[in-house]
């Protein structure tokens, strides 16, 4: 093993210089930890800068100085607690909770008033979707920022921020906030000088004087919006450029090749902690490095730039957790938690999309043959890192099938695609779904689904049948099951906890119109969230099972997110099995996906003596029957 460099000289003097004024333990603790991270800080940044790399490092050391001594009384103390527990976010009692701060809670101050209400359901972590001052509609639910240091009007300023992350703390509640660092909005300040002709800001991003670099680029880059926003690259007319612009013509992308656009963003993460987020979520950070002839997507300096942005983060606020939103296939996925050199040193979390996908799939196949084998290639992720688990998110599903792993168990990936887009749009025979079709790509045949998790499960099609209702809704609560019981970080969608249908209104609002994943992104209606204590109703039973697994999950140890998910094949393609071990425990996971009743052999599961399904406290002696769509989660009997 390398020996670590040691921090020189003389940036450890300029640090002693900016720290004289701090009471010795804080002066200590952020010299120890600059030394400590220096390492990560320089490797980082000389792979993605080489030579200008040391440099680089040291301003960027010099940014997480001012970002320690700026860190409020309260938040120092979070470190010491975090460098305590480092693991805070690995336990078993993490629930985590996304929805938009306006719909859910009207601005700010909203959401903090209905902090009791995600406490009562478990939630310990809650993502807000980008709540920065945006530019003006369309912004892409705010992932276009126009200014990164304030708070969208009509929700609050930064002392409502402030507020709220102090608030979601007394309730055991952890704040993450996107951190939008592949695009800013086409009339952010930097954006606004490279139209004015100032050229450090022009180069902050990728102009281009004709097509010619366009087209060599645009033979191999895939279209992430290829309805609403073909191609990759905008003209604009002052810069007299083409522009790169991965997602809308209005968010422009950086050029992280430019060193300051770094230092830009390790300022943003400090400030950003500052303010008490406490988890990053790096959005759409898989783009953020270009390199001919490839998909620009998942480059080696992606992860370089993150283990320096983490090292500043390390240094200034260790309590900040960094969350990969990289949705890309298994391999390139590890590296964002981190293989080889950067193990455990890039993102603490990574969204496991591949579950995502494969949980949908296996509902509408009733067969488990794909997942088993998809997700049996998910391994050796650093033990002190997390998947974020979930069902749905803001966003559409696209049908991330991989065509080997469909050809392994008999499948065209092709057809299979188109048959999971088939089933949730509601156009296959017997399907009760009712999504709707995002971004079809005539070249690909990629037809992506928008539509809550309720409307895509049959929930709403079923309403008036008590019969279809019940069996909707327990696919509905087994689909959630698989997530909790999958270990890492489930993340409900806000809506999801009441089973909430699509919502049409997107179609009318001019500023929604263009872009169906609105659909799933209703209002939090009050009023219904009430019938949550009327029993007998969809809310009750919903967020009742949810809060009670929650609940058990919190007690069990093998879903401590640091052990491996292992997927069994009981012998039967209707029944999901898993199998978690810690040092505590074993817990086996096995759900119905069917709709039928099952039973479970005895001898097909790998734990001895009598279970205890910990859901229900039902004691199994032999073989273990389910109900249709039932889970269960099984631990040793005690006796
Ligand atoms: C991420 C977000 C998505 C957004 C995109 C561009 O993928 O989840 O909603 O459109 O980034 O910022």
């Amino acid at each position: 093993m390398a020996v670590d460099p040691v921090l020189p000289a003389s940036v450890e003097q300029e640090a002693r210089a900016a720290l004289a004024g701090e009471p010795e333990e804080h002066r200590v603790l952020v010299l120890a930890r600059l030394r400590r991270w220096w390492p990560d800080l320089l490797a980082g940044l000389t792979e993605a800068y080489g030579d200008a790399g040391a440099q680089v490092a040291e301003h960027a050391a010099e940014v997480a100085v001012q970002g320690a001594l700026d860190r409020p009384a309260e938040l120092r103390l979070l470190d010491l607690e975090r460098l305590v527990q480092p693991d805070w976010f690995q336990s078993p009692r993490m629930l985590g909770y996304s929805a938009y701060a306006d719909r859910f809670g009207g601005d700010l101050r909203g959401v903090a008033e209905r902090a009791p209400y995600l406490a009562e359901l478990g939630v310990t972590y809650l993502h807000l979707l980008p709540l920065l001052q945006p530019r003006p509609e369309p912004n892409d639910g705010g992932y276009a920022v126009a200014d990164y240091r304030s708070v969208r009007p009509d929700l609050g300023d930064l002392a409502d921020l402030r507020a709220l992350t102090a608030t979601l703390r007394g309730h055991g509640i952890s704040l993450a906030l996107d951190l939008v660092l592949n695009h800013v909005a086409a009339e952010h300040a930097w954006a606004r000088a490279a139209r004015d002709g100032d050229l450090r800001a022009r180069a902050y991003f990728h102009v281009f004087p004709d097509r010619t670099e366009p087209d060599a680029f645009e033979r191999t880059l895939p279209e992430v919006f290829p309805d609403f926003a073909p191609g990759s690259f905008t003209w604009d007319d002052d810069l007299r450029g083409w522009v790169w612009t991965t997602f809308n013509s209005w968010q422009w992308d950086l050029d992280w090749h430019n060193p300051e656009v770094l230092l830009e963003f390790a300022d943003l993460v400090c400030f950003l902690a500052n303010q008490g987020v406490e988890v990053l979520r790096l959005d759409a950070v898989a783009f953020l490095w270009k390199r001919l002839s490839t998909t620009c997507q998942d480059q080696p300096e992606v992860h370089a730039l993150t283990r320096a942005l983490r090292a500043v983060a390390r240094i200034a606020a260790p309590a900040v957790l960094f969350k990969a939103e990289a949705i890309v296939g298994p391999e390139q996925l590890a590296e964002y938690l981190g293989t080889g050199r950067n193990a455990g040193r890039v993102s603490d979390l990574a969204y496991h999309n591949s579950l995502m996908v494969q949980v949908w799939s296996t509902l509408a196949a009733k067969d488990t043959r794909l997942l088993r084998t998809a997700l049996a290639r998910f391994g050796g992720r650093p033990s002190t890192t997390s998947w974020a688990t979930y069902l749905r998110c803001h966003d559409d599903i696209g049908w991330a099938v991989d065509d080997a792993d469909a050809a392994a168990v008999g499948l065209s990936g092709p057809l299979h695609r188109a048959f999971l887009s088939d089933w949730y749009s509601g156009a296959f025979a017997g399907s009760d779904a009712e999504g709707l079709v995002f971004q079809e790509n005539e070249a690909t045949g990629d037809r992506r689904i928008s539509g809550t998790a309720a409307s895509l499960l049959g929930v709403h099609a079923a309403a008036g049948d008590p019969v279809r209702l019940d069996l909707a809704l327990r696919r509905h609560v087994l689909a959630h099951l698989v997530v909790l019981g999958w270990g890492g970080l489930p993340v409900l969608w806000s809506g999801d906890e009441l089973a909430l249908p699509d919502d049409d209104a997107w179609a009318d609002d001019p500023t929604t119109a263009g872009d169906n994943r609105w659909v799933h992104r209703p209002r939090l209606p009050w009023e219904v969230a009430a019938r949550r204590d009327e029993p007998g109703t969809v809310e009750a039973r919903v967020f009742g099972a949810l809060q009670h697994a929650a609940r058990v999950r919190g007690g069990l140890p093998a879903l401590h997110a640091s052990a491996e998910t292992e997927v069994l094949d009981p012998g039967d393609d209707r029944l999901l099995a898993t199998v978690r071990r810690t040092q505590d425990q074993v817990l086996v996971g096995l759900y119905e996906v069917g709709g039928a009743s099952r039973t479970c052999p005895r001898s097909a599961l790998p734990v001895e003596g009598p279970l205890v399904d910990a859901l229900t406290g039902r004691r199994v002696e032999g073989d273990v029957v389910l109900g249709p769509y039932e889970a269960v989660w099984l631990v040793p009997a005690l006796s």
